[in-house]
């Protein structure tokens, strides 16, 4: 949905489950990597910090506060570039991806910077590290949108996080969920229901497998499964579309973004 292969799918709603979700997408960021990397790879800047295609960076928004000497983790860290700005600003980092891929991209980067991204291949579902690990936990538009079982990647991070600690991850605002995914006046017309959860699935028109799947909650699932796990929401961070950008990214661009909000940037404490 959002920006990958252009290969023969057949597009499908239709109920996904946990395994099924992974199976698809962990391969299909696999396949996608290289492309993705090229395409965005210089937007995102080897140890920058861009929050969505926007363009907003952390830099110029603040979310995690002040990274010196904090444990963080990004979980669906892709190359890393994340992570590599917090490692630039005196926090202790670590990536977490499903692709293999992209954390091959990831270390390549490393070696092209020097400056590490220690990381690690694992899900959202499962992250593999003790209770009270970190003090910051964040996704920039990475694996939650992918996840089925939502509910244990934000217990899983509430597990992992110290007392006190920041939860902030940015996703596809889910207002966008009613509208085509055309950058174009098209992707501005309404044509389905915010209230239906049922999930975007690609199919292979080759094998018949599914090979992506996106996940939709509203603003208010959010909010809920939030709260359920331990967080006080502190900010939801709509960014607007700046005067000159005029970047097309999936269907993120000028034309939607002038009207529409095109991410949100859930922002949260533990306890
Ligand atoms: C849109 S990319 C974002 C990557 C990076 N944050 C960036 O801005 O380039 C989404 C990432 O989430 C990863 N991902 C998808 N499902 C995941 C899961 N269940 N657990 C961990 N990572 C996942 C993908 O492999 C991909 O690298």
């Amino acid at each position: 949905m959002q920006d990958h292969l252009p290969q023969a799918v057949r597009v499908e709603r239709r109920p996904v489950d946990e395994t099924e979700s992974r199976g698809a997408n962990g391969p299909d960021w696999d396949r996608y990597a290289d492309e993705y990397q090229a395409t965005h790879g210089e937007f995102l800047g080897d140890a920058g910090f861009v929050w969505g295609p926007e363009g907003q960076t952390e830099d110029d928004l603040g979310i995690l506060g002040d990274v010196t000497d904090r444990d963080v983790l990004e979980v669906g860290s892709g190359a890393g570039q994340c992570s590599r700005w917090v490692r630039t600003h005196g926090g202790r980092a670590i990536g977490l991806d499903l692709s293999h891929r992209q954390l091959q991209h990831s270390r390549r980067i490393d070696e092209l910077t020097g400056v590490r991204v220690p990381s690690v291949r694992a899900t959202a579902t499962h992250l593999p590290f003790a209770d009270d690990t970190f003090d910051v936990v964040f996704c920039s538009f990475g694996a939650l949108q992918f996840v089925h079982d939502i509910a244990d990647a934000v217990a899983e991070t509430a597990r992992v996080l110290r007392p006190g600690g920041r939860y902030a991850f940015s996703i596809t605002h889910p207002t966008r969920w009613m509208f085509p995914d055309d950058p174009g006046e098209g992707g501005l017309v309404a044509s389905q229901s915010y209230w239906d959860r049922t999930p975007y699935v690609e199919v292979d028109d080759a094998t018949g497998r599914v090979s992506y799947v996106e996940h939709h909650r509203t603003l208010g699932d959010w909010v809920r499964l939030l709260a359920g796990h331990g967080f006080r929401l502190v900010d939801l961070v709509e960014p607007e579309w700046p005067a000159h950008h005029d970047r097309v990214w999936g269907g993120w661009s000028r034309t939607r973004g002038l009207l529409t909000p095109g991410t949100a940037i859930f922002v949260a404490d533990l306890g």
